[in-house]
């Protein structure tokens, strides 16, 4: 069997179409939903990051209030602004680039967010409420996963996922999703990582197996059922001379053999990547919207 490949940037694009629909109908109603980000320092890859997200927010319309600091800026002063945005009636989401230079205090920083406007979905407050089934701003990422699925047709009621990584920001929410009782999960997760004796005796069993391990060819095709969904959160830089910039990005899965045994599957870049941006949209446009119904 060849795999159907899941277009990640197609199903981003759909997504960016409603939510453009929906800053509009806010901006009528006079509210223009704002997203605030602070950059700390000057790594090469954060930097595109928030240079991706700034651009993606004016493309439907989102205000972002742009704070690049430059790397020896203190704990005192970061906490300062965090707070500046959280008493900011102009911002309804903030986002916080990580990884922080290491003589900052990251957990202080998210703790500081006020979880309302936590549209990163990281603070304690909006994890345990994800646990507990509540409302909640979901980790973007993840989230991301859930409507490649959802809107690829791949029915979760019943299925056996099998995730391969525990990290806070994919992994472990990823695992809580799925296996809410609800409309759009309803799954059984099993969760891999490195403790994991044998993860192919897991992945073969997998209806849909995730990979987010952060490691290339982590799942190989015989780690695959034939038919399975898979899908690829890894975003590797591999030394490729050919290349003008030196590097190719790859995921964790051997992609080039398990598209041959796999039903769908996501390819890397184009598949996941394009979705995380997308919900961090969703999250501040949420956000917005909650306000107007204050
Ligand atoms: N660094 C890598 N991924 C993320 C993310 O989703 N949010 C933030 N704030 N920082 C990141």
């Amino acid at each position: 069997m060849t795999a159907k490949i899941i277009d990640g940037k197609q199903v981003a694009a759909e997504i960016r179409a409603e939510l453009k629909t929906q800053v509009q109908q806010l901006r009528d109603r006079g509210i223009i939903p704002g997203l605030g980000v602070i950059l700390v320092g000057d790594d090469p890859a954060s930097k595109s990051y928030v240079t991706a997200k700034e651009k993606a927010c004016e493309e439907i319309g989102l205000f972002s209030d742009d704070n690049r600091l430059p790397a020896a800026t203190s704990q005192a002063e970061l906490m300062a602004r965090v707070r500046g945005m959280n008493a900011d009636p102009k911002i309804h989401g903030i986002l916080v680039q990580l990884p922080l230079p290491k003589h900052l205090n990251e957990t202080e920083v998210l703790l500081a967010i006020d979880p309302d406007k936590d549209v990163d979905g990281f603070h304690p407050m909006n994890i345990g409420r994800m646990v507990l089934g509540q409302k909640a701003f979901l980790p973007c990422t993840p989230h991301g996963v859930v409507q490649l699925l959802v809107r690829s047709g791949v029915k979760l009621k019943g299925a056996h996922v099998v995730i391969v990584g525990r990290s806070n920001i994919v992994g472990k929410p990823l695992a809580s999703m799925l296996m809410q009782k609800n409309e759009t999960a309803n799954a059984t997760v099993t969760l891999c990582h490195t403790g994991t004796k044998d993860i192919g005796y897991f992945t073969r069993q997998a209806d849909v197996i995730v990979a987010a391990t952060g490691r290339p060819n982590t799942i190989t095709a015989d780690m695959v059922m034939e038919g399975a969904v898979v899908i690829d959160v890894g975003v590797n830089r591999i030394n490729d001379p050919s290349k003008k910039n030196g590097f190719r990005l790859v995921g964790d899965v051997d992609y080039k053999a398990v598209k041959e045994k796999a039903g769908l599957i996501t390819p890397v870049p184009g598949g996941v990547g394009p979705m995380t941006i997308t919900m961090l949209l969703f999250n501040t446009v949420e956000s917005a919207g909650r306000t107007a119904h204050d």
